[in-house]
């Protein structure tokens, strides 16, 4: 089976010590950050400061999750603050290709998601121009949240439809995922997963990382 990545969110993590959080998941594949405006999801996360700060203080691929309105408003300022991938929500968007064409002339790898509540037919005009498709397995907008069990079977619609347009495409998952549903999600078909409460817990996010990993092997 695929070697799957591990995205923790910083979301989770202590603001006020983020260079230190930064090093304690330095072991990751990713830096998942989850930016909220308010409007598209009921809470405000952060924005580019902290991403530009986060960029300074780590050298981790940053992937970014916009879950903010019309998007395409900022793709060239998050570029520059120091995301490497952009993923885009169907629901922000009028113009979807617009938005993932306009990530990848900005060099960065082009992401697309969408809410668990909207038919997954509505990434299907994209997925052979996209670099990842994330699965949402909560609704966004808090960390912390139970994990949606239906999501497994989106996972596995997806996979489908990437294997057979023979896609590279990643499946990255983001929402409730723990130690507990790792494995059943790397088996459905998902190589990334993005994980913020079960990293940043009690006992620091080098060993909740490493928790996570255990859980995969
Ligand atoms: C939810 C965010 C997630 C969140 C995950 O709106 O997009 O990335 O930080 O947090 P957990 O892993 O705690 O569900
Ligand atoms: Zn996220």
């Amino acid at each position: 089976s695929r070697t799957v990545k591990l995205a923790p969110s910083i979301l989770a993590c202590d603001f006020s010590r983020l260079g230190e959080e930064l090093s304690a998941i330095a072991g990751a594949d990713y830096a998942h950050v989850d930016v909220m405006d308010g409007a598209f999801v009921p809470n405000i996360s952060f924005g580019l400061p902290i991403l530009a700060a986060a960029r300074r203080a780590s050298a981790l691929f940053m992937d970014v999750h916009l879950m903010i309105e019309r998007p395409e408003r900022y793709l060239r300022d998050f570029a520059e603050a120091g995301a490497d991938g952009i993923t885009v929500h169907v629901e922000a968007t009028q113009h979807l290709h617009r938005a993932v064409q306009s990530i990848r002339e900005l060099g960065k790898r082009a992401g697309v998601t969408l809410n668990p509540g909207t038919s997954l037919e509505a990434v299907r005009p994209v997925l052979a121009d996209v670099d990842l498709v994330l699965v949402m397995s909560v609704n966004p907008g808090f960390g912390g949240q139970k994990f949606l069990p239906a999501s497994l079977e989106r996972v596995r619609t997806l996979r489908r439809w990437l294997d057979e347009l023979g896609s590279e495409a990643e499946i990255e998952v983001d929402g409730g995922v723990t130690p507990a549903n790792a494995r059943a999600l790397a088996d459905a078909g998902a190589t990334v997963l993005v994980a913020g409460s079960a990293v940043y817990g009690p006992d620091g996010g080098a060993a909740g990382l490493e928790r996570l990993r255990a859980a995969l092997i």
